[in-house]
């Protein structure tokens, strides 16, 4: 990966020896490489330069607000969810306007957070959040703009926990009330229909589906022109996957582009893009120290200071994650499992993994971990969260400190 590699045997993030890092900041760490940022971000917007676009860091795969803000500098805007997520956008000095708010479940005071803040526009999933909206808008005497978020109905071929655009998921409203709503949302005072939006899963690896969603929201899009009801924002959302495997080539940013660019051209409209782990995902690893060695008949088990609670992927989604030595063995491998200490069975972060032969007290890099990792990271079994640092020109940074015991109960009174 670009600047997450070996430098004479020796792992390095952005010329950082990941050794020096467990060695100063402890483990489990969080590490991101701000040129990596960089990188998978350029990458990503670049491949978008023809139309006018905002690219919309979604906020929830990596939230550390020094991460939004090294995203900002390169012209980001935030794909948020909950007050929470556009709390830190600000802070991170994102642009109200570069804001965009989806969820199913919004709250009135979210709502008016968000309304008094002045983002860009509200992804609406629901007649009933139209009226609250609407409601809250009237209340507050200011217009909001909205977009609907559709189901296109499309399988994006991934994991069922994260596909979003099927006609059984909970996102959205479908195609056919679509119109109907925006003529709903017309009528109403304090709303500005502006955009549509939608989002049909993660982690998606065949970039012929986003076309297929693209061209059933377009045809949507030019129903409501005929109408009169002039949509300028057209979100496609995020989506696009990462190589988990640093021997697999990820798959071009330009190939989704290539999707979705030629339809919004022709409907004349601004692009929205909510990249989340397509950008984070692979400028961040878990850093962990393995604690104990146990062999058994036919079963080694790594037991690391890192859990379930720190990565959730794996145990919540089956999910790969490669799994490298920070300094490079040359030894035989060995199927091995790598487990935390948490007291679950399913606390597994690679299973019947071929790897080196390992030590105890060696550190291991967990890639890919930039996305989805910290921000579903939890306090169970009573564990502090870990600490993140974001190395910058070759020099790490701690941007969040690690918790204490004191943190597990400070709430507590
Ligand atoms: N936009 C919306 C409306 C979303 O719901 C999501 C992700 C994104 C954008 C960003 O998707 P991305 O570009 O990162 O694929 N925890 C799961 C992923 C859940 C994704 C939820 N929505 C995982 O670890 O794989």
């Amino acid at each position: 990966y670009p600047h997450i590699y070996y430098q004479n045997g020796i792992l390095e993030i952005e010329g950082v020896k990941a050794e020096k890092l467990a060695e100063e900041f402890g483990t489990p760490l969080y590490v991101y490489s701000r040129k990596a940022l960089e990188y998978w971000f350029s990458e990503f917007d670049g491949a978008f330069k023809e139309l006018p676009h905002i690219t919309c860091f979604a906020v929830k795969s990596c939230s550390n607000v020094h991460v939004l803000k090294v995203l900002k500098e390169l012209g980001a805007g935030a794909d948020t969810v909950s007050v929470g997520e556009i709390f830190r956008a600000l802070n991170a000095g994102i642009d109200p306007k570069k804001i965009v708010f989806a969820g199913v479940g919004k709250r009135p005071d979210e709502i008016e957070y968000a309304l008094e803040k002045g983002i860009l526009m509200f992804n609406v999933e629901s007649e009933s959040e139209l009226y609250t909206i609407n409601r809250v808008a009237e209340n507050l005497g200011k217009v909001a703009p909205i977009a609907f978020r559709v189901n296109p109905e499309v399988d994006p071929k991934t994991h069922p926990y994260i596909s979003t655009g099927l006609k059984e998921s909970k996102f959205g409203v479908t195609l056919e009330e679509a119109v109907d709503l925006y003529r709903k949302a017309r009528e109403l005072k304090w709303l500005n229909p502006i955009g549509i939006h939608f989002h049909i899963g993660s982690q998606i690896t065949e970039p012929s589906v986003f076309k297929e969603a693209a061209v059933k929201v377009a045809n949507l899009v030019k129903e409501l022109h005929s109408l009169g009801i002039e949509i300028e924002f057209f979100d496609a959302g995020g989506g696009l996957g990462i190589n988990y495997n640093p021997a697999e080539p990820p798959i071009p940013a330009t190939e989704l582009a290539k999707q979705i660019v030629p339809i919004v051209k022709e409907l004349g409209c601004k692009l929205i893009l909510e990249p989340g782990r397509r950008i984070s995902g692979n400028a961040g690893v878990l850093l962990t120290r393995i604690i104990y060695k146990k062999e058994r008949e036919n079963k080694l088990f790594y037991i690391v200071d890192a859990g379930m609670n720190d990565l959730a992927r794996p145990s919540l989604y089956g999910a790969y994650h490669h799994i490298i030595p920070a300094t490079l063995k040359v030894s035989p491998t060995k199927t091995a499992d790598v487990v935390g200490p948490i007291c679950e069975t399913g606390d597994i972060l690679a299973k019947d993994r071929e790897l080196p032969l390992l030590e105890e007290g060696e550190i291991i890099a967990i890639l890919s971990a930039g996305a989805y990792g910290f921000t579903m990271a939890s306090n169970y079994n009573s564990r502090p969260r870990p600490a993140e640092v974001l190395v910058e020109n070759g020099k790490p940074r701690l941007i969040r400190q690690r918790e204490t015991l004191a943190d597990l109960i400070a709430r507590e009174f």
